[in-house]
């Protein structure tokens, strides 16, 4: 089984365009080959992604992501537009607008799409309605199932086939402790029964996409992420279709360590896992005091390939927004406050940035150890 989903998931990045566009018989590793961060990791069997503008209208309102997206990329997750919170202003009403523009545009250039996210219960995760809804429910347990009944299908279904990899449940533990966060309220109302439902819905539903449980695991205590492996150890223990788990990367108040990163990886591969870093982006001030920043920051970025690199079963690295001008980070409590995060591969003229070299050429070295 552990075999089928890698092979499943490597499959469409070892089919990518093997060489160089500008040097067709040359590997990465050559310098005047010129790859870009996609040829890169293709070459070595990853995806790499990045986000869609996450807007309606994000193709004309931001017409530099759309080139950028194209040419550097392989895989593609939608910022926001199919989060529950965004597709739905009411029970049974679903605008897919943005969706079907974003998984068009991923299709055209041939870039694999992720699915981001089914149910998610912070920020723009899940609808008002959704909330108000279960609170004033006689039977808030007959009612969430109703609900998951229905937007899974109806949202998963849509797009069967399209979408590689589906990130099912976002953040359901606690960032600090190793438990399933009390606050979740989905998880107050169904327990552990929440995810393995919710993963058995997405399966009915596509039984060809990959399920990811995606967790932040930036801020990430060996107890948290010792409970994160019990939780996943148990579902597959209860025969639920999990796949894999996301590793977001957020790195806004540390840097990553890749030694860590890569014996974590493991011990989720050794479960039989896929891993994908889904949402990487690392923020220029935990670097403030290098003597240079940016390159410090390319040298974090580089050894996240490296982590990935190590560990057969990562199969891609995705960065959260496409260039410096446009992270989430600058504009989303309480991250604002230290704005600027200058935390992605392109600066905000769309430049690419010394991180952006360091992640060719870590691609392009291939698996040292980090
Ligand atoms: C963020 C988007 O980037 C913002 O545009 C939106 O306002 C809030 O959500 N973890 C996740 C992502 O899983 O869905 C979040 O995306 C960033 C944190």
């Amino acid at each position: 089984m552990k075999n089928g989903f890698l092979s499943v998931a490597l499959l469409g990045a070892a089919s990518l365009s093997a060489a160089c566009s500008n040097s067709p018989s040359a590997s990465c590793a050559d310098p005047d080959a010129q790859c870009t961060v996609g040829e890169a990791a293709a070459e070595r069997g990853r995806f790499l992604g990045s986000t869609t503008g996450g807007r309606a209208n994000w193709l004309s309102d931001q017409p530099e992501l759309a080139p950028l997206l194209a040419e550097h990329f392989t895989s593609i997750t939608c910022e926001n537009e199919l989060k529950w919170g965004f597709l739905s202003d009411a029970r049974g009403e679903y605008d897919f607008t943005t969706a079907d523009e974003s998984i068009a545009f991923a299709e055209e250039h041939g870039h694999r799409v992720r699915g981001h996210t089914l149910f998610w219960t912070r920020l723009n995760g899940t609808p008002v309605w959704v909330f108000e809804a279960l609170e004033n429910a006689d039977d808030p347990e007959a009612l969430l199932i109703e609900l998951m009944e229905e937007h899974v299908p109806t949202v998963v279904g849509r797009y069967r086939g399209r979408i590689a990899q589906w990130d099912v449940v976002n953040e359901p533990t606690a960032q600090f402790g190793g438990s399933l966060d009390p606050d979740n309220v989905f998880l107050q109302i169904l327990g552990e029964e929440f995810l393995d439902r919710a993963f058995r819905l997405a399966h009915e539903a596509d039984p060809d996409a990959l399920l990811f449980l995606n967790e932040v695991f930036s801020v990430s205590p060996e107890e948290t992420f010792q409970g994160l492996l019990d939780i996943v150890d148990g579902m597959l223990k209860r025969g639920v279709p999990i796949h894999g788990v996301g590793i977001q990367g957020h790195f806004v108040l540390e840097a990553p360590d890749a030694a860590e990163w890569a014996s974590r990886f493991e011990a989720f591969a050794n479960l039989g896992l896929l891993v994908e870093v889904t949402e990487l982006d690392i923020s220029i001030n935990n670097f403030r005091t290098a003597s240079d920043p940016f390159e410090a920051q390319a040298d974090a970025y580089a050894e996240v390939v490296r982590a990935c690199l190590a560990v057969d079963a990562c199969t891609g690295i995705t960065t959260w927004n496409v260039h410096d001008g446009e992270t989430w980070l600058d504009t989303s409590p309480p991250f604002d406050v230290a704005a600027p995060h200058e935390p992605t591969l392109f600066d905000a003229n769309q430049r690419g940035k010394p991180a952006y070299f360091a992640v060719v050429e870590a691609f392009a070295e291939g698996a040292a150890s980090p």
